[in-house]
């Protein structure tokens, strides 16, 4: 509609007149996306949004994706401002992993090295060794382990099993899970696998292991939409968050995406995998902390040295 031109074009100006670059999550909606590609911001994965906004000059970071986000946003580049279209917009692994109680885990652990996932607080990256996130965590697990680490792993509980099954690692592992992956099922999956046998199937590894076994390919988000342009398969059947379709559509624009299946759902439900807090994020919130300022993001500096350290290691390792 023209009121929605009207209020992109008014956010692009407003962009560049406070010296502000757009960072979205695969995950936002389609119309963030586009704003970030064509006013010279990033659309990426988690690991790639951190690195974009701390390379970036700009003075303002605005992140259009969950807390984490915008705090690992602050605490890599504590000198600009960090802005978010809401700061309601919360990740039920970081929920699910409530500081204190974790403390209290790494306490009675005291032999392991902590890996914490991208996805959890600045007090609970601050307590940690290393964050990781999906695309690289296989690998500094495999690292650590070459060194003769025993580790501790926290939140996800399923992507701590993959990475377990896959390195062979001696890993303690925290039991929280993702809202959205956590509903994909393996039984309506080997449905759609038979009535699609020219498919390839793309998952994320947040999801259910019976989920990840029939996988042709297990990534971030950014290393599915790159499965979805070079797997040779005609059809696509992807396990992740549906707002990664806008995407997978343009690195691949001639083959065919089904959503895999969820339960827990009604049947009537087409679209279940969304990320509720992913969906805070619109054009309207967006404008307005462009106009008036406000949700800014705040990173307590005694954690922010901590969660630096822990952050800085990832960023490092992923070089
Ligand atoms: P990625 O790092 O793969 O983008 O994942 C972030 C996330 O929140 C997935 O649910
Ligand atoms: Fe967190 Fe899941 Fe939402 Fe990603 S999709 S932000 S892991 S709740």
């Amino acid at each position: 509609s023209a009121e929605r031109d009207a209020v992109i074009e008014r956010i692009k100006t407003l962009l560049k007149e406070r010296d502000a670059v757009l960072v979205a999550h695969y995950y936002v909606h389609e119309d963030l996306q586009r704003i970030a590609e064509e006013t010279g911001g990033c659309v990426s994965d988690s690991l790639d949004m951190a690195r974009f906004g701390q390379e970036h000059p700009a003075s303002t970071l605005v992140v259009a994706g969950v807390r984490f986000m915008g705090e690992t946003a602050k605490i890599l580049s504590p000198e600009k401002t960090v802005l978010m279209p809401t700061l309601e917009a919360e990740c039920s692994l970081d929920l699910g992993c409530p500081a204190d109680a974790f403390e209290a885990f790494c306490d009675a652990h005291p032999d392991r090295t902590v890996v914490v996932y991208s996805n959890t607080s600045a007090r609970v990256k601050a307590r940690a060794d290393y964050v990781v996130t999906s695309s690289i965590a296989v690998k500094l697990v495999e690292h650590l382990k070459a060194q003769g680490k025993k580790i501790l792993w926290a939140p996800d509980r399923h992507l701590g099993h993959y990475i377990r099954e896959t390195t062979g690692a001696d890993m303690v592992l925290w039991d929280a899970t993702c809202v959205v992956h956590d509903e994909f099922r393996t039984r309506g999956l080997d449905d759609l696998k038979k009535a699609h046998p020219e498919a390839a199937v793309l998952v994320h590894p947040e999801s259910p292991a019976g989920v990840i076994a029939q996988a042709d390919a297990v990534g971030s988000t950014s290393q599915l939409i790159k499965a979805a342009r070079e797997l040779p398969h005609p059809t696509l059947i992807v396990a992740t968050d549906s707002g990664i379709f806008y995407k997978m559509r343009q690195a691949a624009p001639h083959k065919t995406f089904i959503e895999a299946p969820t339960g827990g759902h009604s049947a009537t439900c087409r679209s279940c995998a969304h990320c509720p807090w992913m969906a805070m994020n619109g054009l309207h919130n967006l404008l307005q902390v462009l106009e008036q300022g406000g949700n800014e993001v705040q990173v307590d500096e005694s954690v922010r040295e901590g969660a630096l350290r822990s952050t800085q290691r990832m960023l490092d390792f992923a070089r």
